[in-house]
Order: C-alpha cells, then sequence, then structure tokens
C-alpha cells in the first residue's frame, strides 16, 4: 500500500509538474566499453599531432562494435589535432585538464559540400570547410567529461576573415549533420573558428552543463545554432562569445525554402551570458520555418540585443509560437527586436515575394537596467506580424528610470504591464497575462 503510494506519487509528480531539465530528450546509455587516446599514440604535449590517434580510435569504435558502444577516454594534457569525424554509439571523454586543441596548419584542413538549405557555404561561396570535430548520420552520441576544453585556437581564421583571405566558409567548432540522440555536456569550447556548437538536420540534441567562451571581437563565433532541427535542449550553461549566444535557424532564402525542413521543439533554459549581439536569437536563416521554441530564466550582461527575432524578405519561411520569458538584462544597446529586414542574401536569385510570416510571439517578465532603446518591432508591410503578446516588461534607460519608447511598425498584438510602453500598435490590455489573451 505505502509502496504504491509512493510510486503513485512519483508519477504523479513526473506527469503533471513542467519539466525542467532536458533529461529523458536523449536515452541515457552506459558505456561498457572504454579505450583511451594513449592506446592509439595519442601525445598530450600541446606538440605532437595527435589526428592519426583520434581517427584510428574512432575506426575501432566504428568497427569493432561493442554492446552499449565505446568510450573514448582523453587524459590530462593538450592533444593537438586536425579535424576529426565521430562515429554513432560514441562517448568522446574529456577528463579534468584534457584539451582538444584543433591546429593552425590550415593546409590540409577537408572541405565539404554545402548544406542544401544554404545552397552555399553561409560566408563564402562554394564549399565549406568541415567542422573541427564532425559527426555526419550518426546517434547515440555523446561528448562530455569533467569539463575538458575543445579549443578551437580560431584566432588564424579571424584574422583570414578580417583581412578577406578566406577561401571557403570557416569550420565550426562542433558539427553534427543528420544525427540523432546527441549529448554534450560538461564541456568547455573555447575560441571557436566561427559557431560553436551546430547541429543541423538533427533530432533529439541535448546541450547542458556547457561554458563557450571566445573573445568579443571574434566574428561570427555563435554559440548554439540548432538549424532545422527538433527536439533540442539547451540548459544550464554560461555562453560568452563575439556573436548570438543561441540562435535557432532552418535555411537561407530559396535554398531553405526549397529544402523545407524547420526548427520547432527547441527548449532554451537557464543560460548566461554576454556578446555585442544578441542573447536568444530566432534567425535570421528561417526559410525553412521555427516552430515553438521556449526561452525562460536567461541573464545577459553587456550585450548589443537581448531578444532578437530576425527575418527578411526573400527569406520565406513561418516564425510561430515562440515564447521567451524571465530574462534578465543588464545593459544592453536594445531590450528586445522583432523585425523583418534583417540579414542578407546568397545571391541574387531570391525572391523577393517570398515573405516570412512572423505570428504568435510572447515574451513576459523581462527586466532590465541601462538598456539604451527598450525595443523595436518591425514587421513587413505586406506580412505584419501577428499575434505578438509583451506582457510583464521593464526596460530601464541608462540615466532616467524609463528607456526611451519602442518603435514599432507594421505589427498587432496585445501589451500589458510593459514599460516604457510599446506602441498604439499593441492593443492594450488591464488585466490578464499573454496566455489569456484569445489567439483566433
Ligand atoms: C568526415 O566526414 C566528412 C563528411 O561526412 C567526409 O567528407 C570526410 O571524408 C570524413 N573524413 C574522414 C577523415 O573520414
Ligand atoms: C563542469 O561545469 C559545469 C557547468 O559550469 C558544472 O555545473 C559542473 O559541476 C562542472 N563539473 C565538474 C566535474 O567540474
Amino acid at each position: 500500500m505505502l509502496l504504491s503510494l509512493f510510486f503513485f506519487s512519483l508519477c504523479f509528480a513526473g506527469g503533471y509538474s513542467d519539466p525542467v531539465t532536458c533529461s529523458g530528450i536523449v536515452p541515457h546509455r552506459q558505456r561498457t566499453d572504454t579505450i583511451s587516446i594513449t592506446d592509439f599514440g595519442g601525445v598530450g604535449d600541446g606538440r605532437t599531432l595527435n589526428t592519426k590517434a583520434f581517427r584510428e580510435a574512432i575506426y575501432r569504435i566504428e568497427h569493432v562494435r561493442r554492446r552499449g558502444g565505446t568510450l573514448l577516454f582523453v587524459p590530462p594534457g593538450v592533444y593537438l589535432t586536425e579535424s576529426f569525424n565521430l562515429t554513432s554509439h560514441m562517448t568522446l571523454y574529456l577528463a579534468a585538464g584534457a584539451v582538444i586543441k584543433a591546429t593552425q596548419e590550415l593546409g590540409n584542413w577537408p572541405l565539404i559540400a554545402p548544406l542544401p538549405s544554404y545552397g552555399r557555404g553561409r560566408e563564402r561561396p562554394g564549399g565549406r570547410y568541415v567542422s573541427f570535430i564532425h559527426g555526419d548520420g550518426v546517434r547515440d552520441v555523446v561528448i562530455t567529461g569533467e569539463n575538458g576544453t575543445i579549443d578551437g585556437q580560431g584566432d588564424v581564421w579571424w584574422n583570414m576573415w578580417r583581412q578577406r583571405t578566406l577561401q571557403f566558409t570557416r569550420p565550426n567548432l562542433v558539427e553534427f549533420v543528420n544525427s540523432r540522440n546527441i549529448i554534450i555536456s560538461n564541456v568547455i569550447f573555447k575560441d571557436s573558428p566561427f559557431w560553436n556548437i551546430h547541429p543541423v538536420y538533427c533530432s533529439n540534441v541535448v546541450v547542458r552543463y556547457v561554458t563557450i567562451l571566445a573573445p568579443r571581437d571574434s566574428p561570427n563565433t555563435d554559440g548554439v545554432d540548432p538549424d532545422s532541427s527538433s527536439n533540442v535542449c539547451i540548459e544550464d550553461s554560461y555562453i560568452s562569445t563575439g556573436d548570438d549566444l543561441v540562435a535557432v535557424k532552418s535555411g537561407w532564402d530559396e535554398y531553405g525554402i526549397a529544402y523545407g525542413r524547420p526548427s520547432y521543439g527547441i527548449t532554451i533554459r537557464r543560460i548566461t551570458g554576454s556578446s555585442p549581439f544578441a542573447g536568444i536569437a530566432i534567425g535570421s536563416e528561417t526559410s525553412g520555418g521555427v516552430e515553438n521554441v521556449l526561452a525562460e530564466h536567461i541573464n545577459l550582461f553587456n550585450m548589443g540585443v537581448g531578444i532578437h527575432i530576425k527575418t527578411n524578405s526573400g527569406r520565406g519561411g513561418l516564425i510561430k509560437n515562440i515564447t521567451m520569458s524571465h530574462v534578465y538584462i543588464e545593459e544592453a544597446r536594445q531590450g528586445i527586436k522583432i523585425a523583418g529586414d534583417v540579414g542578407d542574401h546568397p545571391d541574387e536569385k531570391f525572391n523577393p515575394n517570398a515573405l516570412p510570416v512572423v505570428k504568435g510571439i510572447t515574451i513576459t517578465n523581462v527586466w532590465g537596467v541601462r538598456v539604451l532603446q527598450a525595443g523595436l518591432i518591425k514587421g513587413l508591410k505586406n506580412s505584419p506580424f501577428t499575434d505578438v503578446c509583451l506582457s510583464e516588461i521593464n526596460l530601464h534607460g541608462m540615466s532616467g528610470p524609463r528607456s526611451p519608447p519602442w518603435k514599432c511598425s507594421d505589427v498587432s498584438g496585445f501589451a500589458h504591464q510593459v514599460s516604457p510602453w510599446p506602441c498604439s500598435q499593441l492593443s492594450s490590455q488591464e488585466t490578464g497575462s499573454c496566455a489569456s489573451f484569445s489567439r483566433d
């Protein structure tokens, strides 16, 4: 009797409370087989090139299958290496003090095909350099450990970008393509050449307890960019980089529209960080659509824009059911920005009449101090943003208690307890919350 009561309360608690962590999105696997990079000749002296060791260890995991998969242990030390590919059913485990460091000899860096939803490399036409750590068509992969470091040594790449000598698009630090059941946790990501963590065409991805660091002036060092992916959960992490901390994407203009793969079921919670660009972003590449995003308990310091939903004419794509709540912003150029004129085009072949649709954006419980401009909502004339609901938002300015007013155009929706008051396009609600407003 007592026992069944106990189980009953367990189920009750599990079934009725909000899921507050990413647990359960990816099945937990206990690896029974462990190998060490040193078994394959790995040397952690910071100078020896370990490419062969990593590729052979992973070849062994791929070809000598063990029940439950294999853990590849990286002991303390600095393991310099060229890029390498992961395989299914493996854990890459970085011990405390382990550093996997990308080489700065770029002569052999492999090129791979552009993503079909982008039609070309993101920054240069043609192919793109493979990510430092890459997984294509894999499942059941874990990157974890005791907060060891994956160091992209990106400054050579940033300098090529600055000097305009890049031939192809820079590599991400970690990318998974067409993969599922991925966990990335308890790792430090440092100085990525380009975006840090890029799951694209993936499902069931968890990123938690990570630290992502890149200098404030490092170009395009986005933290985590879920791209045309579903069931992605990012939580309990510190991200401080030179570009958006988290940006949900889904392809670029005519290529993204043709590929038609949305991002949906994205949860972002308990993220702290700093950036000259956005804290939580949707876009600007959203041509496959972005739906059902929840971002909550976000703490942002010294920001460009706190919350940024960005798209453009020519993008197409439906951005729908985006909820952001409990966001604290300390020092920002802009608190909240939702705009339909952001981002560039892959080429001249985009269709300017492919207009994005933005509807069902709920932003609640935002508190900001030293915010230069509270907010900007700029819809499209021929595709106004609808069902935008703002509630319980206080954005304080630089000197006085209130920051300068919002600017809005081509938007409709509701506002409740927003200070400074957003704009006449949003109808005022004396009572209630966004949840209680009608949405039809
Ligand atoms: C790594 O994966 C990419 C993309 O799937 C592939 O083109 C490349 O040949 C692989 N590299 C190695 C060393 O296996
Ligand atoms: C690793 O870092 C995470 C996030 O900062 C922290 O929660 C965790 O306790 C650390 N783990 C270890 C083993 O140090």
